[in-house]
């Protein structure tokens, strides 16, 4: 497993994807569906992507009730998605629930990572809204061993915790990392980057790359130096 560039492809309509991903020709990189996508265009976009030969990871991430959980994981297991996620703050119960809805007659399930806790939440708002008071990374960690005693296979993370998360809950728990730019790129809204050779070097296991590749002026050109970088 892992060792992948995922494309991050927040287009909000299935013209553009396709105009997008037409681009790549022979290439079939692993795709990121994200809500924006699924909810304009529904469950076919996922369908029609597949069929085209691409990985997806579909992020929706899932938040609900345990029963809630189970049987809308087994409807996107139907869908043949290849990763999908959930946020781990949904409890071990939610989480394993999560499991047995994706889980296949044959035994196959899609990769289940969770998230911890969203970059966009810093100290100061999971005090005050969440009512949470240790700190930050220790809260991202625990989550993160909590989904893993849930039996998921890893979490969505900083590049920057990717390292410590391996430290805690072993090397094969998977980091999926976003936040990636390259080292001459514009970095946008995102606070806390690192290039694809720093994120290789530090143990990400899959990076989720969206407009560094999406809005570059060849976008095969940025995902194989991505590749090159990452995985190579
Ligand atoms: O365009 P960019 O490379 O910043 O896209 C990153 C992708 O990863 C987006 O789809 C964004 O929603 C997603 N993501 C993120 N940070 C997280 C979780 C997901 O940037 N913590």
């Amino acid at each position: 497993m892992g060792k992948d560039v995922i494309v991050a492809c927040d287009f909000a309509s299935a013209d553009a994807v396709f105009d997008f991903l037409d681009k790549f020709e022979g290439r079939k990189p692993f795709v990121k569906i994200g809500m924006e996508l699924f909810y304009a265009e529904g469950p076919s976009i996922v369908r029609e992507i597949k069929k085209r030969g691409h990985k997806i990871f579909l992020d929706l991430k899932l938040h609900d009730i345990p029963n809630t959980v189970k049987k809308s994981m087994a409807v996107l297991s139907r869908l043949d998605v290849d990763m999908c996620n959930l946020h781990a703050g949904g409890t071990v119960r939610m989480m394993e629930a999560a499991i047995e809805g994706l889980t296949r007659p044959d035994g196959t399930r899609p990769i289940l990572i969770a998230v911890t806790q969203l970059t966009s939440t810093d100290q100061q708002s999971m005090e005050e809204d969440m009512l949470i008071h240790e700190p930050i990374d220790k809260v991202v960690m625990h989550y993160a061993s909590r989904a893993k005693s849930a039996g998921l296979d890893g979490v969505v993370c900083s590049p920057l915790e990717a390292g410590k998360v391996h430290e805690v809950c072993g090397c094969d728990f998977l980091t999926v990392t976003p936040g990636v730019r390259f080292a001459d790129g514009d970095i946008g809204d995102q606070k806390r980057v690192m290039t694809p050779s720093e994120a290789r070097k530090i143990g990400s296991d899959y990076i989720v790359v969206g407009r560094p590749i999406t809005a570059a002026s060849d976008p095969v050109a940025a995902y194989e130096k991505c590749v090159s970088e990452f995985c190579d």
